[in-house]
């Protein structure tokens, strides 16, 4: 077999260095080929007397290794193939884990899933103090388990309550996090790490370094005895169920595998692992998760029909809520002048900003250097004039149709020709903001969502008269500021809201029937969405709603569908959802701990129809499929370019659960006619 993938240095000190370089992807991943290569690479070295300790190392830019090959996942069907992958893999490991000769995991750049667990399998980690280093058993985002005996040595290496959130969550940790919890055995600078490995390889050979041994938490050492064990266990499936609702089986597979690991050793624990990996692999769940964690890298990287104009200054006008959030994920790439006529605005948005650097210095994702010199890029202003020289203005000052026509004719007289400005109206059409401009092919929607720093969607919204090159800027930038972007038609409500407002619809239709508030929240949580849709307006706005509800009413109106008017009634009433703590919910008061309750009141408002039981499924089906009926419109009248945008639209932007893959997967798992056939059954 052609060595492609590792190259084996064995050096004059008697230390080899085995360096991965996958020559055909810009990572390292792990495949049964790379796998049975790193095998046959790395077997004989731990049996040559000569070779005195070995260093593992990536010859990759910022990875160390992404983790397994997903696009070979994808092709088993077969559970026993991915059991069979992880149990070869987990040989060679327990291999390497159980040498006398000292082996190093020369850690620069991501160290993901099977990245991770090479790593943990070497005797010592040393790790590049630099922001590319992360650590991360990331398989459970994909429905998956770590199969390469990250259940086990990752809660033996850092103790049982440390592991247990990375392993269930996914969560990335960096070098400083990973050496204070005992993941990391060292760091260093990334320059020359292999080289430093090698020395620490030889001085653990020559016995004058040893892997280093942190004491475990208090609550670790107990972890040791089995009742104290099974209680920690027992309170941790407890919490995956209630954020889970036992939709997603790969968190109680890892749960169920460091239990077995730990009670009776860990043979038992890896054999679990490649058990439960094969059903994993083969599941819908995660079959749907991958598919998601592809479409988002693709949505990513789809090639303009035209070259972008490079953003080297970026214009926001309004510095509330979303201009500050929009001004945080775009410091790292430009200068960005904020403009507010409000000093208060332009005051609260720099604190807001600030506020998300620290965080972010803290969190060890940016060096404070960075933090500073993206602070020094802000210019908050209450000058217009200051707007000169971007090249991309956002928009996002009050929801009011003249008062965006009237910044967009102003900023047009100040920007250079090719300036490409663009709104982040919710709702109003970019056609009418558009319908007086000198330029209306430079104009455009970025629909961000709240709050920008957290929400990965960017509803690119092309007017019929935006250009190529406008629309090729805007994805370009909205893909550094590290968003996934669909381009969706001008038209009420673009995709996403769109899509929702008939299933709000449908829920206060509901509530009109005499269903109750907590049911219909609690049947959508059970199919997946992270909150209930009347918990989701009263987050909104119950203002907000009722605006939504009466635009896109009328649009709906001539396809029949019966508008609720829930929304209008209890707004005329003073209601207006959390903010004015009135809303569906009554909520402890400000400062009070304690959940909140239906308002009983609100039933009285909606026609007082006697409250009664409708069933789970029945809420579900009636919303959801509403909302999957209206994605198919969006895609039949080219709302939405592809399937593949309705259904990251509809996950990354609603929440629509994620392991049923979208609107459009789910009509592909349920069948198509199944879900005609239930439409008309509930339409009669
Ligand atoms: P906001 O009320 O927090 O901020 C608006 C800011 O615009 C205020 O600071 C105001 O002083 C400023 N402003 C008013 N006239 C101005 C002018 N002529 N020049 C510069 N600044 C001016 O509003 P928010 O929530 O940030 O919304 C802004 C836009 O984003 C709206 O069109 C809204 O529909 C849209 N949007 C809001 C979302 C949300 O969740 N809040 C989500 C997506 C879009």
């Amino acid at each position: 077999m052609s060595r492609k993938h590792t190259r084996v240095e064995i050096r004059p000190d008697g230390v080899a260095v085995v360096t991965l370089d996958h020559p055909d992807k810009p990572v390292n991943t792990l495949s049964p080929e790379v796998l049975e290569e790193f095998r046959e690479r790395v077997e004989p070295l731990l049996d040559d007397p000569g070779v005195r300790a070995i260093v593992v190392a990536s010859a990759k830019a910022d990875t160390f290794i992404a983790g397994a090959d997903l696009e070979i996942l994808d092709g088993m069907t077969d559970p026993e193939e991915p059991a069979t992958l992880s149990r070869e893999g987990n040989a060679l490991l327990s291999r390497i884990a159980a040498s006398p000769k000292p082996v190093v995991a020369a850690v620069h750049g991501a160290a993901l899933g099977g990245g991770m667990e090479v790593a943990l399998a070497c005797h010592f980690i040393l790790a590049s103090d630099d922001p590319a280093t992360v650590f991360s058993q990331a398989e459970v985002m994909l429905g998956l388990l770590p199969a390469g005996g990250g259940t086990q040595r990752l809660v033996r290496k850092v103790g049982l309550t440390a592991a247990l959130p990375l392993l269930l969550t996914g969560k990335r940790i960096r070098a400083h996090k990973a050496y204070r919890m005992g993941l990391v055995d060292a760091i260093t600078t990334p320059g020359g790490i292999a080289e430093t490995a090698a020395r620490a390889a030889l001085a653990l050979a020559g016995g004058t370094l040893s892997p280093r041994t942190r004491k475990l938490s208090t609550v670790d050492r107990l972890a040791r005895l089995a009742p104290v064990r099974a209680l920690i266990l027992r309170a941790a499936r407890k919490q995956v169920l209630r954020q889970t609702r036992g939709l997603y089986p790969a968190p109680l597979a890892i749960l169920e595998c460091v239990a077995r690991g730990l009670g009776q050793g860990m043979e038992a624990g890896l054999e679990c692992e490649a058990r439960h990996f094969g059903e994993l692999v083969t599941s819908e769940q995660s079959r749907a998760l991958r598919w998601l964690f592809f479409a988002m890298n693709e949505a990513r990287k789809q090639d303009p029909p035209t070259e972008p104009r490079p953003v080297r200054r970026l214009g926001i006008l309004g510095a509330g809520f979303m201009g500050s959030g929009v001004a945080s994920v775009s410091l790292g790439l430009c200068p960005v002048v904020l403009r507010d006529i409000s000093d208060g605005a332009l005051a609260s948005a720099v604190r807001q900003v600030d506020r998300g650097l620290v965080k972010q210095v803290r969190s060890g994702t940016i060096r404070r250097i960075e933090a500073d010199r993206r602070r020094s890029r802000l210019h908050p202003t209450l000058e217009l004039e200051e707007l000169a020289g971007c090249d991309l203005v956002i928009e996002a000052v009050f929801e009011d149709l003249e008062l965006k026509r009237e910044v967009l004719a102003r900023v047009e007289e100040i920007v250079a020709p090719g300036a490409v400005f663009a709104s982040n109206t919710s709702a109003l059409p970019i056609a009418s903001i558009a319908a007086e401009a000198r330029h209306p092919e430079r104009v455009l929607g970025m629909h961000y969502f709240s709050p920008v720093p957290k929400m990965p969607l960017l509803e690119i919204v092309r007017a019929e008269r935006s250009s190529d090159e406008a629309l090729a800027t805007a994805r370009a930038f909205a893909v550094a500021q590290g968003k996934t972007p669909i381009v969706v038609a001008d038209g009420p409500g673009f995709y996403t809201t769109r899509i929702l407002a008939p299933y709000l619809n449908e829920a206060m239709l509901l509530l009109e029937e005499g269903a109750r508030i907590e049911a219909v929240d609690r049947a959508m949580k059970d199919f997946g969405f992270p909150v209930g849709p009347i918990a989701l307006l009263d987050e909104v706005g119950i203002d907000v709603g009722a605006h939504v509800a009466e635009d896109l009413g009328a649009a709906f109106a001539h396809r029949g569908l019966g508008a609720s008017t829930a929304l209008p009634r209890l707004h005329a009433e003073g209601y207006r959802g959390r903010k004015n703590r009135r809303g569906f919910y009554v909520y402890p008061p400000p400062g009070k701990k304690g959940r909140k309750r239906p308002d009983e009141a609100v039933y009285a408002l909606l026609g007082g129809a006697p409250r009664k039981e409708v069933p789970a499924p029945e809420i579900q089906d009636r919303l959801a499929l509403l909302m999957v009926n209206e994605a198919a419109h969006c895609l039949g009248e080219g709302v939405i370019e592809s399937p593949r945008d309705g259904d990251l639209g509809a996950i990354l932007g609603l929440g629509f659960p994620p392991f049923r893959g979208g609107p459009f997967h789910h009509v592909d798992a349920v069948g198509a006619a199944a879900v005609t056939d239930r439409l008309r059954e509930l339409a009669d």
